[in-house]
């Protein structure tokens, strides 16, 4: 007998068959003709297969008429096609056996719906829910999508360190490595003697895999990194994680311009292959996520049209005249906040925008200094619904004015000598992005917080599971 799964048993092609199916009972109805109704689901899809289990099963009024919510059975039976309309088939059961029973006293996922801040409390119990398998469908989707996209132009995939000596991004968002005892803390001179820790300096989780994916695409020309990064900032908003995925690709040879393209064409990838695969889920969110409506047209929208890209500046005097009252003050050398990136993509624009040309107070050592002196090729893509999806630059590859930027920004040369011999030896103009996988899932979704879109989430206080 073929093992299959509720996505293939509700396909009509299955239709004829004797299978066996496992999975979990999402409800169990029992009819006055002397049958039950089980909607079985494996996670294979988002729609569940509806079992039909009769009176004359041996074991119906001791095993089928008690079957809960949450519990794993085992089912065989005969693919059959369904007279009712919301669904192509049913299973006509030949054999029902219970695997693991589910108390119905306790099991938190009764059929109502639950709220998502009471999921994220059963974050180990909320995959067996239809958003979360929705958004687990999705995100493997995206994964791959990443991968594909890469992969078909020619960049190599690189495993970059999770644990690292240099700050990326310098805004010091670092959680430390150590394996010092917090309660005996060995010093010199009131000084902690990290010759006496683990790597004999001290040492952190990567913020990002960019530095030693510049040293990987400056051999072997374009690369991406794929991995978890990790920021200690106190940020406790629906955008940002302590620790989450990022995509970073980089490319020798690679102007800012370039890197635009690359950036908008990657997007566009990843929204349509969405589109083609994870339809039932996509349709699933717009239906059942408030003010979700929209999401369909949001996605072809942004993939249909060309992104507005313009000058960090240019931004500025669109919000200094929109008439707008903001909650933080907009002015030249003020870091956008997500209320004005929202705005510029979904009121100002209603598409994706590339600012690029930031000042250079605002972004970090490593992004190329522009004729001007004021500003750096920088790039940050902004979408509706989101705000910062992806941040990337130019990066700088003159040895003398790098070195500039690391004093300006307080940072020691010397962690950094070797990015500096990528500028001393051969150096080459490069460019490179980072995309939040989790935002993106946001994006595609249209849920609303990050907590919800990866497994177990980590932010300033919650590290539970
Ligand atoms: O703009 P960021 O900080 O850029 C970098 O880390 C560069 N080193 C990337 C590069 O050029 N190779 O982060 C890139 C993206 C953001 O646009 C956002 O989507 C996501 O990473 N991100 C976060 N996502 C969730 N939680 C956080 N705390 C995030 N911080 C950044
Ligand atoms: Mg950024």
């Amino acid at each position: 007998m073929e093992k299959i799964t509720v996505a293939a048993a509700r396909k009509p092609e299955s239709i004829g068959k004797v299978v066996k199916l496992q999975g979990w009972v999402r409800t169990r109805r029992d009819s006055k003709g002397g049958f039950s109704f089980i909607e079985l689901n494996d996670g294979s899809c988002q729609g569940n297969v509806q079992i039909i289990a009769a009176a004359e099963l041996p074991n119906y009024e001791s095993v089928v008429k008690h079957l809960h919510t949450g519990a794993s059975v085992t089912i065989e039976g005969e693919v059959k096609a369904s007279p009712a309309a919301k669904q192509p088939t049913e299973v006509h059961a030949q054999r029902v056996e219970l695997i693991g029973d589910a108390d119905p006293e306790t099991y938190p996922l009764q059929k109502k719906g639950h709220s998502f801040e009471f999921l994220r409390e059963i974050a180990h119990l909320r995959p067996r829910t239809n958003t979360f398998g929705a958004v687990t469908r999705l995100r493997h989707q995206v994964s791959m999508s990443i991968h594909q996209f890469f992969h078909e132009r020619g960049f190599y995939y690189i495993h970059t360190p999770i644990i690292t000596s240099s700050d990326c991004e310098g805004a010091g968002a670092l959680f430390r490595v150590t394996t010092l005892d917090p309660e005996a803390i060995p010093k010199v001179n009131g000084q902690v003697d990290y010759t006496q820790d683990f790597f004999g300096k001290p040492a952190y989780l990567t913020v990002s895999g960019q530095l030693q994916g510049e040293a990987y695409a400056c051999a072997l020309g374009k690369i991406y990194t794929f991995g978890p990064t990790f920021r200690a900032e106190n940020s406790n908003t629906p955008r940002h994680l302590a620790e989450f995925w990022m995509v970073e690709p980089e490319m020798a040879f690679y102007e800012l311009s370039d890197n635009m393209e690359l950036a908008e064409a990657f997007l566009k990838r990843i929204i349509a292959d969405a589109l083609q695969y994870c339809g039932e889920d996509l349709k699933f969110f717009a239906e059942r996520l408030e003010n979700n409506q929209g999401l369909f047209d949001k996605l072809e929208n942004v993939l249909n049209k060309p992104f507005q890209r313009l000058p960090y500046t240019e931004a500025v005097d669109i919000l200094l005249r929109s008439g707008r009252s903001w909650e933080f003050p907009v002015a030249w050398g003020n870091d956008l906040q997500s209320e004005h990136e929202r705005y510029l993509a979904e009121q100002h624009f209603r598409c994706p925008v590339i600012l690029y040309d930031y000042p250079r107070t605002l972004k970090p050592f490593y992004m190329k200094v522009n004729d001007d002196g004021r500003t750096v090729r920088a790039m940050d893509v902004l979408v509706p619904g989101v705000g910062e999806i992806i941040g990337g630059s130019q990066r700088e590859d003159r040895l003398d004015i790098l070195e500039q930027r690391m004093q300006e920004q307080g940072l020691n040369p010397e962690g950094y000598q070797w990015y500096c011999d990528l500028r001393r030896y051969g150096t080459v103009p490069h460019s490179g992005f980072g995309l939040g996988l989790e935002r993106t899932i946001l994006f595609l979704s249209g849920l609303s917080n990050i907590r919800d879109v990866i497994p177990f989430p980590r932010t300033p206080g919650h590290a539970a599971f």
